[in-house]
């Protein structure tokens, strides 16, 4: 059995290194699917087996509370910037004034994404670490774990114990799929694929992690002097040979000319490759001559990165559109005349809001500079005041009555947006309310998709998302030919969504700032909508991670007596405002007490006894410290924690002493 366990393993990290690091798949992802499910199985079986570095663990290991903090043993440090040929040119020069002597660089893509420490012990996977501020970062490993192109086994002669650092990122395909899926369920799209693979390192829910297509190059080893190879470049083929995904592009260059080559030719081709680049890194490639520069205080001597310009056009704006969203927010968005920018033809650009407006000088007819930099949309960066025609030209007015239902809009001090305050009539808010509260990740009703909301609205059968427990098959089937099927799928995904758990029907309601984290948090603490209702300002405050702007719009919420109409509504149609019996509190036998879960257990799940812990008033953390009240040990506790927890006199609690104790 046990050998199975582990040929299972071998043979798994083997198929996944080919086919995420190697780009070739030697089996189909049935085959794969079947190994995995086969070993799956088995560990489950064995627990005695476990193992943390095991393919089964890429999945995730479900929600922590925080990230340790952990200090890195050598600084993570950051790259001088150039922009230009000649400081290319000055940067050579510097070099060879300390060095006296011809210098060889490598040449390697600039990866957009976030950087990464991952430290190896005895050919295993051991931690993954953020830069942070350089000194310290988070330990994100049970996040970095699920990326299936970094190794959790090394292959051939690797170090025992070494660190290496790289870019995780996300290609571009799997960032577009991920968006859509996310603008499908109701959520904000990411800005861009940084913003994305950033966000999702630090997600909590690692089992979310697992879903994002996330990938990383690993470009820095750091190893012993005795270790060391020869050069930068020998090093990134030893890293290829133990398994890790080294840069791709990489060019060996003999002169300072060669490297600005290189720079041009990925200046314009680097809009072919499948992920983003934002420039240029060039290194000194013998390792000998990187100790002779050593460092700055920011950054090493021996590199430096080449920026690309964001791209720019100019082009005529021909209107403005103001567009009304969910929340009643509007949003100014540039019509221009199309043009070429970046591989796409660009006709709209965002303007954000009326000091973006006014901050440009904006007016219609101006020829403006448009420019992609990590947005969705491009922006509107400048204009070309000189070829505006001065007579006819008219300073912008921001619009003062809503777009489309013409109530007088709002603006605070603090906000800069615009608001159209008619939440319960303005055609985009209802519809934008009914789209999120039938989302996926709110109520996901199936069959409501946008141009059915469009056609009830239109119909007038619905005016908010009380009234879809009002729709019957007698209203719908007049609406489409054969529709039988059409309506009835509606009106079951409507009664099946009777069943949602409280957090999402909260998350549903779409009250500004509070998001899907949000609600679990306010449920969790709250229990039930009445609680939460009557909660004041402070009280919603001193909820842990709740802050003022989201404690503000709940009190908003909650004191507009149409709010307080539709909950009434939704509750007497079945809904559900009360935290489900699962979830909810059944002793405080661990108030006050903070309890770190560690190793492998018995007869519960990690997941179960989180839940047990938060169930009997308890509070899960993550790692260890002077405040943690015991330690809630299995088998196979992580030698530092138990270190730490005896140097600090936390106390262990074995599994069934802990069931005990909750009775
Ligand atoms: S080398 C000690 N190589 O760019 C220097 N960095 O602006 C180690 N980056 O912090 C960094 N691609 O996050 C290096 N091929 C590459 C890179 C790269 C992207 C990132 C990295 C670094 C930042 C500097």
């Amino acid at each position: 059995m046990e050998e199975r366990i582990h040929f299972l393993r071998e043979l798994i990290h083997t198929h996944n290194h080919n086919y995420y690091v190697l780009d070739k798949s030697e089996i189909s992802d049935f085959e794969f699917d079947k190994l995995l499910e086969e070993l799956i199985h088995l560990e489950n079986e064995n627990p005695q087996f476990f193992d943390a570095n095991s393919p089964t663990q890429r999945v995730g290991s479900g929600l922590s509370s925080k990230f340790d903090t952990v200090k890195h043993k050598h600084r993570m440090l950051s790259l001088g910037n150039t922009y230009s040929d000649q400081d290319l040119l000055d940067f050579d020069k510097r070099i060879k004034k300390v060095l006296e002597t011809d210098i060889e660089y490598v040449c390697e893509l600039k990866y957009d994404g976030v950087s990464i420490s991952l430290l190896y012990k005895n050919g295993l996977f051991d931690k993954a670490i953020t830069r942070g501020d350089g000194f310290q970062g988070d330990d994100v490993s049970q996040n970095v774990k699920t990326i299936k192109s970094i190794p959790l086994k090394l292959k051939g002669d690797y170090p025992d114990d070494f660190e290496i650092r790289g870019e995780i990122f996300l290609p571009l395909d799997g960032f577009e799929r991920m968006n859509q899926e996310r603008i499908n369920s109701g959520l904000e799209p990411f800005a861009n694929p940084r913003n994305a693979a950033s966000g999702s390192v630090k997600t909590l829910d690692s089992n979310e992690v697992a879903k994002r297509p996330l990938d990383c190059f690993l470009y820095y080893t750091i190893l012993e002097k005795s270790q060391q190879k020869e050069t930068h470049f020998d090093s990134l083929i030893d890293a290829k040979r133990w398994g890790f995904k080294v840069p791709t592009e990489t060019k060996v260059c003999s002169t300072i000319q060669d490297v600005i080559k290189f720079v041009s030719y990925w200046d314009t081709k680097r809009h072919d490759l499948p992920y983003e680049i934002d420039g240029i890194v060039i290194k000194v490639n013998k390792l000998s001559q990187q100790d002779q520069l050593g460092f700055t205080a920011k950054s090493p001597r021996w590199a430096i990165a080449y920026k690309f310009k964001a791209e720019q056009v100019s082009t005529k704006l021909n209107s403005i559109d103001y567009q009304v969203g969910r929340t009643g927010a509007i949003t100014p968005v540039a019509n221009l005349e199309p043009v070429q920018l970046a591989g796409t033809t660009v006709k709209r650009a965002s303007l954000h809001n009326e000091d973006q407006i006014k901050k440009l000088d904006l007016r219609i007819g101006d020829v403006v500079y448009v420019e992609k930099g990590g947005e969705i949309i491009p922006k509107v960066v400048a204009v070309e005041t000189k070829v505006r025609d001065l007579f006819t030209s008219q300073e912008l007015q921001f619009i003062t009555h809503c777009p489309v239902c013409n109530h007088i809009l709002q603006k605070q001090e603090t906000d800069a947006k615009h608001y159209c305050p008619n939440q319960q009539s303005c055609p985009p808010q209802i519809k934008g309310k009914i789209e999120h509260f039938v989302a996926r990740k709110a109520m996901n009703i199936d069959g409501l998709g946008s141009e059915t909301i469009d056609l009830l609205i239109q119909k007038e059968l619905i005016k908010n998302i009380g009234d879809l427990y009002d729709l019957q098959l007698i209203d719908l089937l007049p609406l489409k030919k054969n529709g039988q099927k059409w309506a009835s799928n509606i009106i079951e995904g409507i009664n099946k969504s009777k069943e949602m758990s409280f957090d999402k029907l909260l998350f549903g309601l779409g009250i500004r700032f509070v998001g899907a984290t949000v609600s679990k948090k306010l449920v969790s603490h709250f229990q039930n909508m009445d609680n939460l209702m009557v909660a004041t300002f402070e009280e919603l405050e001193s909820v842990d991670e709740i802050g003022g702007k989201i404690a503000q719009s709940l009190v908003d919420f909650f004191a507009v007596p149409s709010n307080i109409e539709l909950i009434y509504k939704l509750k007497g149609k079945g809904l559900s405002f009360v935290v489900s019996q699962s979830n909810s509190i059944l002793s405080d036998k661990l108030k006050d007490k903070s309890i770190v879960i560690s190793g492998v257990f018995q007869t519960k799940s990690r997941d179960d006894l989180k839940k047990i812990i938060e169930q009997h008033g308890g509070k899960n953390v993550a790692s260890i410290s002077k405040k943690t009240t015991f330690v809630l040990a299995g088998d196979n506790i992580g030698p530092s924690k138990k270190l730490k927890a005896e140097k600090l006199g936390v106390p262990f609690v074995s599994e069934s002493e802990f069931l005990k104790m909750i009775d």
